[in-house]
């Protein structure tokens, strides 16, 4: 049984009523980690409130650059989007958080880690399997999940305990906050039907009327400057939340798959995670090999299914962002945004190693195309269809045209196909019989 455990502290009810019972009811000494990820709030009154809980040790660590750069820039590099829409805002957090409560656990000598997630959550899964990724020795405890405690009984749990907490008993969201964006679950938001109130939404109320667009810069990936001011991410990512969010856009609603098993209606503000994505992928668009390009669309929603499910710290994540990295290193210029209410959208892109080349794709006379090239690449390029057409009917029997006002079907072209046919057969009786379908066909021969 732990004798000392460091407690993922998050100066909310759940938390604070986790470090008294770990000591009441285990018997435990609890040292209280509360790690600044961008939620906002004091710090220094989460800290001091944790030791009035009852908590021997109480630290702070402020993690914000770190869940930028080590964090969001992956994400970003992933165009990280689960179920193809939610920017994996807490599931980023989480191994972000459990670092930092390993590392506080040795330090201070702890032999357990606890968190306050409840069962129900993905969470849980993230702060466990986390620590048994980084150190498999910890116990690790979850007293939210035990203690068969309401909220109203925290409350009074609370009271009784002299904790000072300012819930109130009819909860009405929790909320889940970092840099990257907002959470928002429970209340009347638990019926998928029912439209979301503006109450809880700070990042995303409308208040911008003119139209305006703006510049978002990248290097080598990841976004360093705002309308050619250039910034520190966390700060990059602050600024455009607001710029972004006065337009009321970077809202998702959505019933999404937990890895508990349970469908849940969730809903997010993340204007600026959106607008980062949005433009990262479109830059992408300009400077990405083809090939490259499509395997890394196929890699992306596995990444994002990772990290979600708790998953950070595997060996498959690690190998998958080798891979995202070096995508990336041409990832450099500018993309071009346009704000107006309800609507963020892109507009423009340009970059010094863009492979688009004007030339080849122009239609007019600076032209450099070799357009006799394209004749005998289509033509190879659609051998194997062509033989198919010949020797198997081809596509004309499974997509008929419509129906022909006296009823019979309209057809493509001659219904027996092959070499007697006389149709469009490749090669032809000129190609020496190399090509199927042909005079020379090898098996009546
Ligand atoms: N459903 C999201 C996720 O699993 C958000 C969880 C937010 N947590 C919270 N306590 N509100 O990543």
């Amino acid at each position: 049984m732990a004798k000392r455990v460091a407690l993922a502290y998050s100066g909310g009810l759940d938390t604070s009523v986790a470090v008294k019972w770990l000591g009441e009811e285990l018997g435990v000494e609890v040292v209280a980690v509360a790690v600044d990820v961008g939620q906002g709030g004091d710090f220094e009154s989460i800290r001091r409130r944790a030791l009035d809980a009852g908590a021997v040790e109480s630290i702070v660590v402020d993690a914000r650059r770190e869940m930028a750069e080590q964090f969001v820039v992956p994400a970003i590099f992933a165009n990280a989007l689960y179920e193809g829409r939610y920017p994996l805002v807490s599931a980023l957090s989480r191994p972000a958080i459990v670092r930092h409560l390993v590392a506080q656990a040795r330090a201070h000598g702890a032999d357990a880690v606890a968190h306050g997630c409840t069962g129900k959550g993905n969470d849980q899964v993230r702060f466990e399997v986390g620590t048994r990724a980084l150190a498999p020795d910890l116990e690790i405890l979850a007293p939210a999940r035990t203690w068969g405690l309401t909220r109203a009984d925290c409350i009074d749990y609370a009271a009784r305990h002299g904790i000072p907490v300012e819930a109130t008993k009819e909860k009405l969201y929790s909320i889940d906050e970092n840099l990257w964006g907002r959470a928002i679950e429970c209340g009347v938001i638990e019926n998928p039907w029912a439209r979301p109130p503006e109450e809880p939404f700070t990042l995303t109320k409308s208040t911008a009327t003119e139209p305006r667009e703006m510049v978002i810069g990248f290097e080598a990936g990841v976004p360093v400057s705002l309308d050619g001011r250039r910034s520190a991410l966390a700060e990059l990512i602050g600024e455009l939340n607001s710029v972004v969010g006065a337009y009321g856009w970077g809202r998702v609603d959505m019933v999404e798959n937990r890895r508990v098993g349970i469908k849940s209606r969730e809903v997010y503000e993340c204007p600026g995670a959106l607008a980062l994505i949005l433009a990262h992928r479109d830059l992408e668009g300009l400077t990405l090999e083809r090939d490259v390009s499509h395997e890394k669309a196929r890699l992306e929603p596995r990444w994002a299914e990772l990290v979600y499910d708790g998953l950070w710290f595997s060996p498959l994540r690690e190998a998958i962002d080798a891979f995202l990295a070096t995508t990336q290193q041409h990832v450099s210029g500018e993309v071009r945004l346009a704000l107006a209410p309800g609507s963020c959208a892109v507009v423009g892109r340009r970059s010094p190693l863009s492979l688009y080349v004007h030339d080849l794709a122009t239609y007019d006379a600076e032209d450099t195309f070799e357009h006799k090239d394209a004749e005998g690449f289509v033509r190879l390029w659609g051998l194997g269809v062509a033989t198919w057409a010949a020797r198997q009917g081809g596509a004309e029997n499974s997509t008929p045209l419509s129906t022909r006002a006296d009823g019979s079907q309209a057809h493509l072209g001659p219904v027996s196909g092959g070499a007697a046919s006389g149709g469009p057969v490749p090669g032809g009786a000129a190609s020496g019989g190399a090509v199927p379908g042909g005079a020379a066909d090898e098996e009546g021969s």
